[in-house]
Order: C-alpha cells, then structure tokens, then sequence
C-alpha cells in the first residue's frame, strides 16, 4: 500500500550527506507534523470496512517499521565513519554487508608459501624496515656513492636523508650484525624504485633476500636451494642454470634462470640475481671473509606470483581492485 512512499524514503535516505539531513528526514517522516501522522489523520478509517482497516494498519505498521529501521542503521553508519567508533549496540563481529570475507592477495599468498619452503630448509625469516639509512641500503653493500650501479635503482629519498629501500639487500648488514653468523636468513618485503611502470615494472614491488653464511658454503650449496624452493613451488622438477650477472655485493655473480614452458617450446626465463657474498659485504657486517662464505638471492616476490597464478601485468597488483583478488581462493 505505501510502496511508493517507502521508495521515495529510501532514495531520500541514500542522498544524505551527514547526521543533520538525517534528522530531517526524521522529522519529515516520524516527526509530529511528519509524514506517517499525516497518513494516520487523513485517513478515513470509518470509511472502511473491517478487513480495509486490517489492510490499512498492517501497510502501515510495516512502512512504519521500514522507516524507523532505515533511519538507524543510517545513523549507526554515520556515526561509525564520523567518529570511527561503533556506537553503542553496534556489534563490529558481525560480517560486512557489502564485501563479504576478503582474500589473501596474490603476492602474500605466494610470500607466505616461500616463507614455509625456507622454514623447511632452516632458514629464519626476518622483516626489516622500508626507509632505511643510505649506508644499509648502497655503502654497507659495497655502492659507493659515485658507484655507477645507484644509477640502476632510482631512488625516492626522505627529507631526513633516509631512503625507501630499493631492494631488501638493504637489510644484509643489519642482519649480519644483530643475528651474527652461521646464518640462514630470509628477508621479504616492499621495495621502492623511481620507475616509470610496465607491465612488469612497479615502483612499489616485493623482493625477498636469502642469505645463507657459514664455513665452507660454496655455489653447488646455492643452486641446491634455488633448486629446492623452485620444485615446490611449481611442483615438479624445475631445471636452473646460472649465468654471469654483476651486482657490486656478490663475486662471482649470477642470473638464474629456470626452464618452464611456453605454449608448445620451453624457454629459459631470467627470475633471481644472485652470488656468493663478496668479501668487502662480509666484512663490513662484521664477518671474517677467511673463515666464512656465504651466498645472497634477491628473489623477485612479485614476479613469483606473476608467473605462478599467470598474471599478465603487474599493475594489477596494486589496484585495490576487489575483483583481482576474489580470484585467489584462500579466504582469510
Ligand atoms: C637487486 O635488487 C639485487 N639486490 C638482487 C640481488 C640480491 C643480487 C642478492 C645478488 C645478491 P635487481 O635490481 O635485478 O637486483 O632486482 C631483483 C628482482 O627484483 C628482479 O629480478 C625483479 O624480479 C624484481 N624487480 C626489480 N625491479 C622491479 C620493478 N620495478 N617491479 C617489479 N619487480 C622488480
């Protein structure tokens, strides 16, 4: 009886921009002068007989209804995103209306699995900060300051000097210096670089270092663990080989490669700098290069994912669109 009415109110009610024109359209509608007295006074209830009454409280109570409870779950909204708290009789345990249970995002999915092959094998896994000094981030990792390779990673740099990390290498010293050696280590994280973006550049992207430090550790011990993490991950036996790669921190360097297939031919395609920790890095962390060797990795985390759940374009990533990540089961 009162449809046209209740979808009027609605629409009214979904134009509000703040508290007070929701007490207007309260006073509009439940108000003594309101709307739904109007109705009640204007009706002639003599007029209608017992079943037209029935009929006409029923639509009216329901309208009646409808309309208180839209005006509170309106201000409940209102005042949760005015004051960022609930109020009072608002249970926050309660699931979104709107959105539903969310997803793990791609990235996380594929950090946290390479997280647990590490654990396998050992390794601790470590987070470190995202601005770090200019010493952790180029200096302590043999970069000095006219080393032509800072002109590889543009860099976004703080007003107090610091740096966004560009690459997680940044944490090498720190974690030599406070965990000591022998050491197995992983460090994932956000990386930052002034780049113009692609399809497979991002200026925010996620590495993840490895650096394994102990006597005797030598490349055949690299290749092992490359090896290992690249079996579980694409569950099957993966072939990799190492090519000549400079990085200022590591000699000799490599670019590893893994063989996977691409349409009917298999390719080899470039995924992990790495190479055994050069003398200068490991002294500088406070580690005797005549006692102990080490290799480091600076695993692309955010290709990873790319070429695991086959994602063409790494802009995607950082959209915040929903629909992305709906598509990666794992609910949180
Ligand atoms: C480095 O950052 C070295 N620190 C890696 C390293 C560590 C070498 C330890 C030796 C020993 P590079 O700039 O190539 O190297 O970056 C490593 C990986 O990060 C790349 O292979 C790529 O997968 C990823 N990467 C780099 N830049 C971007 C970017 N703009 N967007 C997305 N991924 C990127």
């Amino acid at each position: 009886m009162f449809d046209a009415e209740l979808e009027k109110f609605r629409s009214a009610l979904s134009g509000i921009c703040d508290l007070k024109e929701l007490e207007d359209i309260k006073r509009a509608y439940l108000g003594r002068t309101g709307m739904l007295n109007e109705i009640r006074k204007n009706t002639d209830m003599r007029g209608l007989d017992d079943a037209g009454r029935r009929q006409f409280g029923e639509s009216f109570n329901s309208f009646k209804r409808a309309v208180e409870s839209g005006i509170e779950a309106a201000r409940v909204e209102f005042s949760v995103s005015l004051t960022g708290e609930a109020p009072l009789g608002f249970d926050p345990t309660l699931p979104s209306r709107e959105f539903g249970l969310g997803a793990i995002h791609p990235i996380s999915l594929t950090q946290l699995e390479v997280e647990d092959i590490f654990r396998g094998m050992g390794f601790q896994v470590v987070t470190g900060d995202e601005a770090v000094t200019e010493y952790e981030n180029f200096d302590a990792v043999n970069v000095q300051g006219d080393h032509p390779a800072r002109d590889m990673q543009d860099t976004f740099w703080l007003e107090n000097g610091m740096v966004l990390r560009t690459h997680t290498s940044a944490m090498q010293n720190r974690a030599m210096k406070t965990l000591g050696v022998p050491l197995r280590a992983i460090f994932p994280g956000r990386c930052f670089r002034n780049e113009a973006t692609d399809q497979t550049h991002e200026n925010t992207f996620y590495q993840l270092e490895g650096m394994m430090i102990d006597e005797k550790i030598n490349v055949a011990h690299l290749i092992g663990v490359m090896k290992e993490l690249l079996d579980k991950v694409f569950q099957r036996d993966i072939k990799v080989r190492l090519r000549p790669g400079f990085f200022p921190f590591v000699e000799p360097g490599f670019e590893l490669d893994f063989k996977t297939r691409i349409g009917n031919s298999e390719r080899w395609m470039e995924l992990m700098p790495c190479g055994m920790m050069h003398p200068e890095v490991l002294r500088e962390g406070g580690v005797d290069p005549q006692k102990y060797s080490g290799f480091a990795f600076g695993l692309g985390l955010t290709r990873l994912a790319m070429l695991k759940y086959g994602i063409p374009d790494v802009r995607l990533f950082n959209k915040c669109d929903l629909r992305v990540n709906a598509q990666f089961t794992a609910s949180v």
